[in-house]
Order: C-alpha cells, then sequence, then structure tokens
C-alpha cells in the first residue's frame, strides 16, 4: 500500500499564505493565465494526426507528433497567459516550455503538465475495466503508483484518471476506461487509484495530482453513442454517479474533469448543482474543476450559450475554473470582469485553487525534469512483473465444460496438440487497448508468443483464419484444415483496439468481421474449442459461449497479456477474475444490470426459462437476466459457500452489520475466491434496487482449506436518497446474500429497529 500519498483535498496554512501573497502580485490577465490549459503545438487537426500516423504505421516508422511548437509559445508564455499544458510526453519540450515560463515571466510560476495515463504509462497494463475484475484494489493502487512513476519521469504532474463513471450501457465505447456498472467496485476502485497516482515517494522525486473524470453521468450516454444527452433523476446522480468522486476526494483527489455531457438539460461543463452546490456547498471540497476538451466552446452546440463569450461567462459562474483547449477565458474573461457580468472574486478563487496544486506539486522548488529519467524508470522488470500480476488477475473464465476428451477443457495439457486460430494471436498493438498514448507495440507478448513458453513449436500451429473486421473469408479453409490436425483449438477472437473508447461506440457487439464465421466452421470439426476473447467492453455472443467449451474474457490486456493467458489456459495460474459489468444475451436487453428495481409486475427470477410470462416485465424473445451476470467468473477449483451467520440482526443507526459465512475450497487445486455481499432494502420511501453490493473480499485457498469470511457494514451505508433528496438510512427489513455472484448465495435478514 501507498505510504501517505498526497491529500490535495486538504488545505495547509503555509501554503495559503504563499498563494495568497503571489494573487495579490497577479495582473488579470496573469490571473487568467491560470485558468487556461492548452497544448503547445497550436491548433490540433485531427485529420492530419490520422494521416500522419497511417503514414507512420505502413512505413513501420514510430509515430511523434505533432513535430512543431506553435510560434507564439515564448510570447504567451513570457506574459502569463497559459498555466497548464496537456498531452506533451517529451521531457525536452517540457523542460523548454517550463524555463519560459519559470526564467522569462514575471511571476516565475510554473507550469502544470496534465496527461491522459489511463491504464499505465510505458507499461501498459490492462484496460481499466479488465483491471476492475480483478477485484483487487491493494493490485490497483501498485499499479497506479507504477503508472505514477513513469508518468513523473516523463515530466507529467497531473493525471486525467482515473475515470470513475458508473457505465451500464456496453455500447459505450468508454465503458473499456471506468470499473463498470456498480457504484460501490466503483468506490473501491477510484480510491486505490488515487492512492497510487498521488503516491509521494517517487523514484523522480516529483509528485502527481490525479483528476477522477468525468464529472458527471458520462455513463449514462443515450444509446451508448458517446457525447449524447444524459437525462437522470437528481436521485440517481446521488445513489449511482456521484460515490465513485466523492470517494476519490475522500482519498486525496483534489481536481476533477468535468463531462462533455447534458444532465437533464444542463451541461455538465456549466451546471451550477453538479460545480457549485455539490462540490463547493455540500462537500466543501477545496479543489480545481477542469473542463473536458474543448467543452466550453461545446456549449454553444448544445444549443446553452450563444457564442463563447457567453460560454465562458457560464461556465466560470457555475464554477469551471480552467478551460481545456478552447479559448473563452482567455479571451473573453477580462472584458467580462469589466463589464461587471462575472465578479472578479470568481476568477481569483479559480486561480487560488491552481495556485495551491502548483505549490503543493512542488513545482516551484522543483520546476524541471531529468531528461534522461524516462530511459532509466520505464518499463522495469518489476513494473512488468506487475503487469503480468494484474493481466492474470484481470481475466474472467467464463465457461469451462467437459468436451470429447476431458471432463473440464481447461487447463489444457502440456501434451496436447494444439491449433491456434484467429487474428488476435499474433497482434500487438490491439492488445494496449485504448486510450495507450505512449505507444510501443514492441513491448507487448503475443498470445503466440505467450504459448511458445509452455509448447514446442511443433506442437503448436498458428493460422490466421480471418482478419478482425475485414469482410474476408479466404482464410477460413485453412484454419479448418489446421483445427483438423489438432487435438484441440485455440481461438483467439475479438474487438481491436479501437473498436473500444473515446468516440468508439457500437451498437452490434457480437464478433467483428466475419469472425463468427470462422467459429461455425471450425467448431464443424467437432475438435474441443477454447475461445480467448479479446475485448474492450462486454460482447453479445450467446452463439460463440454456446459453441465453445471454454471461454476466457481476455479482455485487451497490455503488455504482458499474452503470458497471461498462456499462463491460464495451461494451468501456472488460476484465473480468479470476476465481472463488473454484466454481459448481455442481446443488445436489445441494454442495459441490464443487476442492481436494477423490482417494478410493480416483476418476473420470476432471473435465470429462469419463463420469460414469457404474461404482462410481467419482461421479453417475449429472452429472458431478462444476463449472459453471464455481475460479479461472476469461473475457477479451476471450486468454492462451498456455508454457515451463514448474522451477529446482530437487529440494528440501530449507528451500529454495523457483521455477516460471516464460512468458504470452503472443495477442489484439488489452490484458488482465490471474491466473496460478495448484497443487500436488499424490502420496503422504503422510495423504491430500492433488488441487489446492492456493499462489501467484497478476495481470499485465497488452499485445496481443502476453509475461511470464516467476516463482513462489516455500518448502517450507515445502507441508505439513499429519500424523498426529501437528502441522505437518509430508513428503519426496516433487509436481506443480506453472501455469494460467488449477483445471483445468489447464501441468504438472511437483518431489521434496522
Ligand atoms: C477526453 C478526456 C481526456 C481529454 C484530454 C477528452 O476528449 O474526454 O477523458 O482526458 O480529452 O485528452
Amino acid at each position: 500500500m501507498t505510504e501517505n500519498p498526497a491529500l490535495y483535498n486538504q488545505l495547509d496554512p503555509a501554503t495559503e499564505a504563499r498563494v495568497a501573497s503571489l494573487l495579490a502580485q497577479m495582473t488579470l490577465t496573469e490571473k487568467i493565465g491560470q485558468l487556461v490549459q492548452n497544448n503547445p503545438y497550436g491548433q490540433f487537426d485531427f485529420a492530419d494526426y490520422l494521416a500522419k500516423k497511417q503514414q507512420a504505421e505502413e512505413a513501420g516508422l514510430p509515430f511523434v507528433y505533432p513535430p512543431n511548437l506553435r510560434e507564439d509559445l515564448a510570447d504567451i508564455l513570457r506574459t502569463g497567459r497559459i498555466g497548464s499544458f496537456l498531452n506533451v510526453m517529451d521531457p525536452a519540450v517540457i523542460n523548454h516550455c517550463q524555463r519560459l515560463a519559470v526564467e522569462e515571466s514575471r511571476l516565475h510560476i510554473p507550469l502544470l503538465f496534465g496527461g491522459d495515463v489511463i491504464h499505465g504509462f510505458r507499461t501498459v497494463f490492462p484496460i481499466p475495466l479488465a483491471e476492475s475484475c480483478t477485484w483487487n484494489p491493494t493490485l490497483l493502487e501498485k499499479a497506479s503508483r507504477v503508472a505514477a512513476e513513469e508518468a513523473s519521469a516523463s515530466g507529467i504532474d497531473w493525471i486525467f484518471a482515473p475515470m470513475v463513471d458508473v457505465a451500464r450501457d456496453p455500447r459505450w465505447g468508454r465503458i473499456a476506461e471506468g470499473a463498470g456498472e456498480d457504484p460501490f467496485v466503483g468506490m473501491a476502485m477510484a480510491r486505490a487509484r488515487v492512492r497510487g497516482f498521488q503516491a509521494t515517494n517517487l523514484t523522480s522525486g516529483r509528485r502527481i495530482a490525479a483528476c477522477p473524470k468525468h464529472y458527471v453521468g458520462y455513463g449514462a450516454a443515450e444509446a451508448g453513442r458517446d457525447y449524447n444527452t444524459t437525462d437522470f433523476s437528481e436521485r440517481s446522480l446521488r445513489d449511482i454517479y456521484l460515490p465513485p468522486f466523492k470517494a476519490a476526494f475522500d482519498a486525496g483527489a483534489g481536481t476533477v474533469m468535468s463531462a462533455f455531457n447534458e444532465i437533464s438539460g444542463l451541461p455538465a461543463t456549466a451546471n451550477p448543482l453538479i460545480l457549485r452546490t455539490i462540490l463547493r456547498d455540500e462537500w466543501d471540497w477545496p479543489g480545481i474543476v477542469l473542463s473536458d476538451y474543448d467543452a466550453v466552446r461545446e456549449l454553444i452546440p448544445h444549443g446553452l450559450a450563444t457564442d463563447m463569450k457567453d460560454a465562458a461567462r457560464q461556465s466560470i459562474l457555475a464554477g469551471l475554473d480552467m478551460e481545456m483547449v478552447s479559448e473563452g477565458y482567455t479571451k473573453y474573461l477580462e472584458e467580462l470582469i469589466s463589464a461587471g457580468e462575472v465578479p472578479q472574486s470568481v476568477v481569483d478563487d479559480a486561480v487560488r485553487r491552481v495556485l495551491r496544486l502548483k505549490i503543493r506539486l512542488g513545482l516551484f522548488e522543483n520546476p524541471y525534469l531529468d531528461e534522461s529519467l524516462p530511459e532509466r524508470i520505464h518499463l522495469q522488470e518489476d513494473f512488468r512483473a506487475l503487469a503480468l500480476e494484474v493481466a492474470q488477475e484481470s481475466m474472467v473464465l467464463l465457461k469451462n465444460e467437459n468436451n470429447a476428451l476431458s471432463p473440464t477443457t481447461l487447463p489444457l495439457s502440456l501434451q496436447t496438440r494444439i491449433a491456434v486460430i484467429g487474428p488476435l494471436a499474433v497482434n500487438r498493438a490491439d492488445l494496449l487497448g485504448c486510450w495507450a498514448l505512449v505507444n510501443h507495440p514492441e513491448d507487448v507478448e503475443t498470445v503466440l508468443e505467450g504459448l511458445g513458453h509452455y509448447l514446442k513449436a511443433d506442437a503448436m500451429t498458428y493460422t490466421r483464419g480471418c482478419p478482425i473486421s475485414a469482410d474476408d473469408t479466404s482464410g477460413i479453409p485453412a484454419a479448418v484444415a489446421a483445427a483438423q490436425e489438432a487435438d484441440v483449438v485455440v481461438l483467439v477472437l475479438g474487438e481491436s483496439a479501437d473498436m473500444s473508447g473515446e468516440g468508439h461506440s457500437r451498437v452490434q457487439l457480437g464478433l467483428p468481421g466475419r469472425q463468427q464465421d470462422l467459429v461455425d466452421a471450425v467448431a464443424a470439426t467437432g475438435k474441443p474449442l477454447v475461445c480467448v476473447l479479446m475485448s474492450g467492453r462486454p460482447l453479445v455472443i450467446p452463439r460463440l459461449a454456446g459453441q465453445v467449451n471454454a471461454l476466457l474474457a481476455a479482455w485487451h490486456g497490455g503488455i504482458r497479456a499474452g503470458r497471461a493467458i498462456a499462463d491460464i489456459l495451461f494451468g501456472a495460474v488460476n484465473p480468479s477474475g470476476k465481472l463488473t459489468a454484466s454481459w448481455p444475451r442481446a443488445e436489445g436487453q441494454i442495459p441490464v444490470y443487476y442492481a436494477h428495481k423490482s417494478t410493480g409486475r416483476p418476473s420470476a427470477e432471473a435465470g429462469t426459462k419463463q420469460f414469457a410470462e404474461a404482462f410481467k416485465s419482461v421479453f417475449l424473445d429472452a429472458p431478462n437476466s444476463p449472459l453471464f451476470p455481475f460479479g461472476f467468473g469461473l475457477s479451476y477449483t471450486t468454492f462451498r459457500y456455508a454457515g451463514l451467520q448474522i451477529e446482530n440482526p437487529t440494528l440501530g443507526l449507528d451500529d454495523t452489520l457483521i455477516v460471516s459465512a464460512r468458504v470452503t475450497n472443495n477442489g484439488d487445486r489452490a484458488g482465490a475466491e471474491v466473496v460478495q455481499l448484497y443487500v436488499r432494502d424490502l420496503v422504503g420511501s422510495v423504491t430500492r434496487p433488488v441487489k446492492e453490493l456493499k462489501g467484497f473480499q478476495k481470499i485465497s485457498l488452499q485445496p481443502g482449506e476453509a475461511q470464516v469470511v467476516r463482513f462489516e457494514v455500518p448502517v450507515r451505508e445502507l441508505g439513499f436518497t429519500g424523498r426529501n433528496m437528502g441522505y437518509t438510512v430508513e428503519p426496516g427489513a433487509f436481506k443480506v446474500w453472501v455469494g460467488t455472484d449477483a445471483t445468489g448465495g447464501l441468504e438472511g435478514e437483518f431489521v434496522i429497529g
């Protein structure tokens, strides 16, 4: 665990005194400069970027973009008109800019360098959705610390993560970046990541501030289409979308990025309820609110602002401190203040927050970067080892049935002759997943290389079968021939990295391209089939799941994914990942999530075949339940749950619910199990979800070993936003379950009196 992570959510008198003295010396132009974040390369031309990227890829050259600094850079920095840059990954450029700001500006205020460090930096870890499937916050804290080590070595002071948006729609490409569908898991992962990022004893000697995002409700985009409208109740805002942000702040986060979306009619960028009432009045949080990319300007197409001046006015008044990329503050704040439309005090408050962070990060004392740091710090052997561990724990075994040769398909025997088939088995770049800005595919171990650690080359063949998404079936006959020669087929299928992430939503979540045709043809051989499925989201794969004997959700698993997959397939590692987002049976079920409401016409329990019950809340053509539920994941051993005990079944508001159960490993392999505790508040003054996760513990058990797992849940954490919109814990009867996923478990009852 991180020792004493920095707490940027707190004020200290010495810093406040320095802030006050600096502020007193600043001109209005200099103040506004501190509220501006931009890049040193001038206007970003996305089409040009893509064209050059493709050229570099085709030529097999490393991709560097863009090459030139903006012409007015020196002038802007000398006059203090920009306070922060984003996504500069070149230490020499960072030092150059910093020197202009620190040595050549009047007040010597250093720049703040922000960057998207979403799942590692040079050492790329699995995508965050995968990381959350470890259910191991301690591990994620370590991974975040490694990201901070590497990013700080490259000069990043401010990490635009964790992404803590609760996401219940797998069509949304950005589900890849977060911790899935559940606020409780989201809170645990948010805390862990903030602590790891804000570690104070980094090798570089520098410090990093976390920036949870996107505040708030971005994951609720209608139809999962990115940037789309969101419209949810204030109760959902408070009970579902806000808690991971609050957890991140309580763990010490002192900045937040506002979201692109509107919330019930008011875009987050200019939304006083979320930016002022909740952050400042209710939570008394002193941190910086940064807009998302160009989001102040986007108030115009949203239809909220008439022009840039109006957009700037509405944003600053709502509580947005720093503007990313668009230039409303730069161009219009001075005028707005002179006209009395924006009080000077609002700008001063925002500037104080920025100066406070720069002081607390130590940038005034230590503005420059040792340019040899990246080479010394990046991609160390222990970082690579941690990336392997996270990849191993993140993968979720969804199916492992018998086949003609053995009672369980996995783990594979070393004597097996394997046909590896599929477009992702030799791929490096896609295993990095979305948002790997420091992109070195050569760091990645492929699946085929991973399998090569276990099998001699002559025990394994490789055939691509088909591309990831292009309409080409010409390779399928060769794949079928290879399958016929083998004992077992390992299909390595799924999505490319650019099918998820920002601006990459999809409506059809089955296997892309002609991959399902490939599976159909190979399945016809009757050979045992193992599928390693890579994706940035839950996929909709009922047909595939029915065809294969074993199915491993491997996500986009980072630089060590290939090895981790091989370790699991051959049983050197027993899988222990569990889903943090439900996998639907059909796109038409979406959103499908475990913590839904009961409705007035609930159907029989999910999972039954009675999905056509008359006039119940059901579909005619599919059950309500997902294909694979939240919390689900198999192991090579089995765990037995028994002996549920509720120590105190009648509780007062200040008590702590104590529940325990005995979990036994009754298989013949050591394994880890995520033991989950859910509750249901049976009757409330407003309706409550049918289940809510309130605790989890990941335990490791040797064969035959048993452990009594004890949960302590403060009754104060069993509340919700009541009728008067305040947080309330209501007396009444509750159910509690302790089990292996969201669908069942040992059941008990307790009462809050
Ligand atoms: C994304 C943010 C990201 C920012 C800066 C935006 O498009 O929504 O998540 O931090 O760009 O790169």
